[in-house]
């Protein structure tokens, strides 16, 4: 195909993207005001598979909101005195205060996955976390918190892709964990525990899971959905073939 033609419908399409972003950063500092107005509490955990792009989607989501009344958690590995601790007790201290919303990048969920596909944990702590956390959730809940659990998923081929793209971009280089390198060889052993995670972890809330080949798309969904969670009226349509909730119920 004509390249000067490829470059055009590139054209187009940003511009649609961009023209739809802007739309829903409008509704989302509606959104915000309102979590502020009405005091809301709202907590959404972020998860995914490494590059699925979970800084990247909430960076997108927060860019235009009000710096003072949003948070983006990102615990490191815990320390030494962590370790010793309840394993929820740092996340607890940075729950959203009243007119908050808190982002998790990465969260307790560590603990369901990364942890054990790494031997960071016992598996008895991870038994353990699994039968608390719908406990601990559920807690959250009848306390009013609002709780979004979003998993962003990514195919096989696609991580590929990024991690050598992180390899390679000076710009990019920082997002590259030091895990990421073992993320395509240890894929199955992902997905077993991420099945798991699912299987067991969505009695008190749903998981959402988004399907991030799209990076785009999947960003304009997740907001989507964010803000349908949150604004009872007013819905997006959204792309099942893009977001689709998983419900143990
Ligand atoms: P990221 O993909 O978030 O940039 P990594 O791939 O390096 O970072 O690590 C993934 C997650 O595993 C992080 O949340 C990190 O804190 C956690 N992690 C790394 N090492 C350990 C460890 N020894 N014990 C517990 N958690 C760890
Ligand atoms: C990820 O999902 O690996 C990271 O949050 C970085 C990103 O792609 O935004």
């Amino acid at each position: 195909m004509d390249n000067k033609i490829i470059k055009e419908d590139k054209f187009l399409e940003q511009l649609a993207y961009e023209k739809e972003m802007d739309h829903l950063h409008k509704k989302l500092n509606a959104m915000q005001a309102d979590v502020i107005h009405s005091k809301k509490r709202v907590l959404i955990i972020v998860e995914g598979r490494d590059a699925a792009g979970k800084g990247g989607t909430i960076s997108r989501i927060t860019e235009f909101m009000n710096p003072k009344r949003y948070q983006v958690v990102s615990l490191p590995k815990p320390t030494e005195i962590e370790s010793g601790q309840w394993y929820f007790q740092r996340y607890l201290k940075k729950l959203p205060n009243k007119g908050e919303i808190v982002f998790f990048d990465r969260s307790w969920y560590n603990r369901a996955v990364v942890e054990p596909v790494f031997g960071f944990c016992t598996d008895e702590q991870h038994e353990r976390f699994l039968q608390q956390v719908n406990e601990v959730e559920k807690l959250l809940i009848d306390d009013g918190i609002i709780l979004i659990k979003l998993f962003l998923n990514i195919s096989k081929e696609e991580q590929a892709e990024r991690l050598e793209e992180r390899k390679n971009d000076p710009l990019k280089q920082w997002k590259l964990g030091d895990l990421d390198q073992q993320a395509q060889e240890l894929w199955d052993k992902y997905s077993h525990y991420i099945d798991k995670m699912f299987r067991t972890t969505a009695a008190s809330s749903p998981w959402t899971v988004i399907n991030t080949d799209k990076k785009k798309v999947a960003r304009l969904e997740s907001i989507k959905y964010i803000l349908n969670i949150i604004n009872a009226d007013n819905k997006e349509k959204i792309d099942d073939k893009v977001v689709h909730l998983f419900d143990s119920k």
